[in-house]
């Protein structure tokens, strides 16, 4: 790599819990990147409906919370809660929201150096001219082993089946809505990390990157 560093964006998508938010974060320490976690988006915008007791399924309400997000106050922690992420995929299906979360998540790609940004449609719509996109998948039984491993390493609780068939209905709302569904970029680097797991998925992702790099 030159001391020039160009204006780098990688576009990590994929279903939830396939590994795209380590893989993302692997390759934004790497790279030097910021790193933007767009689910977290959605979540925050929820999380405010919830919060002041408004309705989940008011799209003008939710878009006017969406735009008026703070992208540097979210907070991982509180907003992985179950009931969240149900929440937003609820508000994830409306257009206007989606208009303001994309155009918040281009700015933060805008800025130098660069960034890595993980979600559904980063590749496809916020990000189409990326420098190289991933779409990171693996089995819905072992997404949902993984899910329900880290619930329980984190000294929780978790059933193995009710987390399946919650990632199962999460993979048929993200990818059957009308509005940026779920699907891989027809130029995305495929990785399933079914049987090669995460390390593996990030060496075989940092040289496709250094690759691209080179061109
Ligand atoms: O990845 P996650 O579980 O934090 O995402 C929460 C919800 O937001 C999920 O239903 C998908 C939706 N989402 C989206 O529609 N587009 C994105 N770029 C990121 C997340």
């Amino acid at each position: 790599m030159t001391s020039e560093m160009p204006h780098i964006v990688i576009a990590v998508d994929g279903p939830a819990a396939a590994g795209k938010g380590t893989l993302s974060r692997r390759l934004s320490e790497h790279y030097g990147l910021r790193h933007l976690d767009t689910g977290l988006t959605y979540r925050a915008t929820a999380k405010a409906l919830l919060d002041r007791g408004l309705p989940l399924d008011d799209e003008d309400l939710a878009a006017e919370i969406a735009r008026g997000l703070d992208l540097s106050g979210l907070d991982r922690s509180v907003l992985s809660a179950h009931d969240i992420g149900e929440a937003a995929s609820r508000v994830a299906v409306m257009p206007k929201v989606r208009r303001a979360l994309v155009e918040a998540q281009r700015e933060f790609a805008g800025i130098e150096p660069g960034a890595v940004l993980d979600g559904r449609d980063i590749g496809t719509v916020v990000c189409p001219d990326a420098l190289i996109k991933f779409y990171v998948t693996a089995s819905p039984e072992v997404r949902a082993r993984r899910r329900h491993d880290e619930i329980v390493g984190n000294g929780g609780e978790a059933d193995l089946a009710s987390i399946l068939s919650d990632i199962e209905k999460r993979d048929a709302r993200d990818t059957g809505r009308a509005d940026s569904p779920l699907r891989p970029a027809p130029d995305a680097h495929l990785l399933d990390t079914t049987e090669m797991g995460i390390e593996a998925a990030f060496e075989a992702a940092r040289h496709l990157v250094d690759a691209a790099l080179e061109r």
